[in-house]
């Protein structure tokens, strides 16, 4: 969906713009070439490896600067740079194919590899802390919160039974200890395998705290007319993207000193997409991890337009 997500940033050239999660470069690299040489793009990821991989790639485009940093901290990034406003973010969340594809880094369901699953290898907290001080309810929650895992509870019990023995080292364990959970064995990576490493990566990274401040400050940063726009790869980060484009597109209900509630309308964005926009099938058959993106857009609207209608 790149050519597709650059096309609703529509970045016009002399303007400021965000890629959240530059990756391998490749949304980044297209933003530059439409700014033509004209106007700037702050490319950020919070991990160190991502960061020296695009910075290399995006070497040929002197008005495009790569940092490293987390996107929850969006207002941080854009006030040391010294910019007040921007024209437009973008923001590819999730896990990248270079992180997945990393054994070592403990993304992946397939490969064997530590229990750490951190996108920024300098945070504290990997998976193999979290797993180790963590109870039972709060395993499940999160397996369910973050994962739509329907076993949940069963599955939670069955990791922390391999942990109590010493039996959780690993990825590989994890994934044992998941399909030793279910009722049924199947061939290949069953799909609770997969919410579970989803839910746990989810919760090590706090990955819809950072989306939710990261939209928080883009939509307070967004010069009028400027573009967020935002792709989600599973339904916990769609809800995130969705509630918060709504917050500043629709009425809201305000209660009043005396107790009565009206009804606001005070818009300060102008949703562009209704519904996500999904990946053609012809790009699925060529990158088949694009299957579950949802893309979503919105518009800073003009001041003028913020008035009262109760
Ligand atoms: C799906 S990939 C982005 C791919 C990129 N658009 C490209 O063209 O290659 C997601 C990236 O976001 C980064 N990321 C995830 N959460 C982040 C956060 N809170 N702050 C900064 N980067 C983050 C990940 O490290 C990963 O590199």
């Amino acid at each position: 969906m790149l050519q597709e997500a650059v096309a609703l940033l529509k970045v016009r050239p002399g303007g400021f713009y965000v890629d959240a999660t530059v990756g391998a470069g490749g949304h980044a690299a297209a933003i530059a070439e439409q700014l033509d040489g004209q106007g700037h793009l702050l490319a950020l990821d919070r991990d160190p490896f991502a960061v020296s991989l695009a910075a290399k790639r995006l070497e040929n485009f002197p008005n495009v600067r790569v940092m490293r940093g987390n996107y929850r901290e969006l207002e941080r990034w854009l006030d040391m740079i010294g910019w007040t406003g921007i024209d437009g973010l973008l923001i590819d969340a999730g896990v990248s194919s270079m992180q997945i594809d990393t054994p070592d880094r403990g993304f992946s369901v397939q490969a064997d590899g530590p229990l750490d699953m951190r996108m920024d290898p300098d945070q504290p907290m990997s998976a193999r802390h979290l797993l180790a001080g963590i109870s039972e309810t709060s395993l499940e929650k999160i397996l369910r919160d973050f994962g739509d895992v329907k076993m949940a509870k069963r599955i939670a019990r069955r990791i922390l039974h391999a942990r109590d023995h010493g039996h959780l080292a690993s990825t590989g364990d994890l994934a044992r200890a998941v399909r030793e959970a279910l009722p049924f064995v199947s061939s290949g990576v069953p799909d609770e395998v997969r919410q579970v490493f989803q839910a746990i990566r989810i919760a090590v990274n706090d990955e819809l705290g950072a989306l939710e401040a990261c939209l928080e400050s883009a939509v307070s940063r967004l010069k009028p007319g400027g573009r967020i726009v935002a792709i989600a790869f599973h339904s916990g980060e769609d809800r995130v993207i969705k509630r918060i484009f709504r917050k500043y597109a629709r009425p809201r209900v305000e209660r009043e000193p005396d107790g009565r509630t009206r009804r606001v309308w005070h818009p300060i964005l102008r949703e562009i997409t209704d519904s996500p926009l999904r990946p053609s099938s012809d790009e699925v058959s060529v990158n088949p991890r694009s299957a579950s993106a949802r893309m979503r857009a919105a518009e800073k609207l003009p001041e003028t337009q913020g008035e009262n209608r109760s």
